[in-house]
């Protein structure tokens, strides 16, 4: 028998986080007020459709061998479920850490208060980039650890002057990158790594120099249109080869398994009223510092 002839790629190593996350259970998912364009208070998600839409994404990461670490959801903050702008999870010199996030819009800003003590209790570092006001704006969906840097996105929601805060306080290299569409609020909206080499990308997302300088960051950037970004299919999440997906427009498909990925698809369909998907709810805290990212203990901020 003769073994079956492959393309051969470029040898592109599994990320190694991903494999443990933190969600928030939707007990109390409502859209209360609109701090985002897919946010509209006379469109209500159907609770019971959103919790077993939620409790199908724990399945399906916990079926993939990740762990997935349940907080619950404070009454009064109904975007709480969107548990990746909480925090950033590393584990970093001292341990595993959390770099709470200072949230842009006050509608969000007690989500932490309630979040820091359980981070603490399971045993996390907490610290804060700003905080009641103080500081610069953070939220942690803009953050991801890609290449030799962590990758930020500022504007809509992050503020410049936070990549300096995290960039100090993790002893990493920070690189920046400007978003300006309105519908990508969020780096986790238009960016996704893959693999090691690998990154769904949306340049469209960023100004020109940002976009020039993400695509320089990718070895083998798969590159969205707008109009597939909006599907929110850099939403997702890869646990191994795996790809847990929202939606996955056909082209992206097609690259996805020419690369050897396995996707995945998981209807969120009612988050998206609150304007998040599937990485919005889900908060990966294995990030390692010296294995993902290459400490840079003085800190170190890149801006295109
Ligand atoms: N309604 C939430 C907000 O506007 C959605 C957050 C989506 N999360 C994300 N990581 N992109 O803040």
């Amino acid at each position: 028998m003769t073994e079956p002839t492959t393309e051969q790629t470029t040898e592109s190593r599994e990320l190694e986080w991903g494999k443990h996350y933190v969600m928030v259970r939707p007990d109390h998912f409502r859209v209360d007020y609109v701090i985002n364009p897919y946010m509209d208070t006379a469109v209500q998600p159907n609770p019971e459709r959103a919790m077993a839409q939620w409790e199908h994404l724990v399945e399906t990461l916990r079926g993939l061998g990740a762990r997935v670490d349940v907080l619950g959801q404070r009454a009064d903050a109904p975007d709480m479920v969107y548990a990746m702008n909480l925090g950033l999870g590393v584990v970093g010199a001292r341990g595993p850490q959390v770099v709470m996030s200072h949230m842009r819009y006050a509608e969000r800003r007690m989500e932490t208060a309630t979040a820091e003590p359980w981070f603490r209790e399971q045993g996390l570092a907490t610290s804060y980039v700003g905080r009641d006001g103080v500081g610069a704006h953070f939220e942690a969906g803009d953050a991801f650890a890609f290449g030799d840097a962590l990758v930020v996105g500022y504007g809509p929601r992050t503020e410049e002057l936070a990549l300096k805060h995290l960039a100090t306080d993790l002893g990493i290299r920070v690189r920046g990158l400007r978003i300006t569409h309105p519908g990508m609020y969020h780096l986790d909206l238009a960016f996704c790594p893959l693999d090691e080499r690998r990154a769904l990308v949306c340049p469209s997302a960023l100004d020109d120099e940002s976009a020039a300088a993400l695509l320089a960051m990718v070895p083998e950037p798969l590159v969205l249109t707008e109009e597939e970004a909006l599907t929110f299919c850099a939403n997702s999440v890869v646990v191994g080869r795996t790809v847990v997906m929202p939606a996955c427009p056909p082209r992206v498909r097609e690259q996805l398994e020419a690369w050897g990925f396995e996707i995945v698809l998981v209807d969120i369909g009612e988050f998206h009223l609150g304007g998040g998907s599937i990485r919005c709810l889900t908060n990966p805290v294995d990030v390692t510092v010296g294995r993902d990212l290459p400490a840079v203990p003085a800190g170190e901020v890149v801006l295109p």
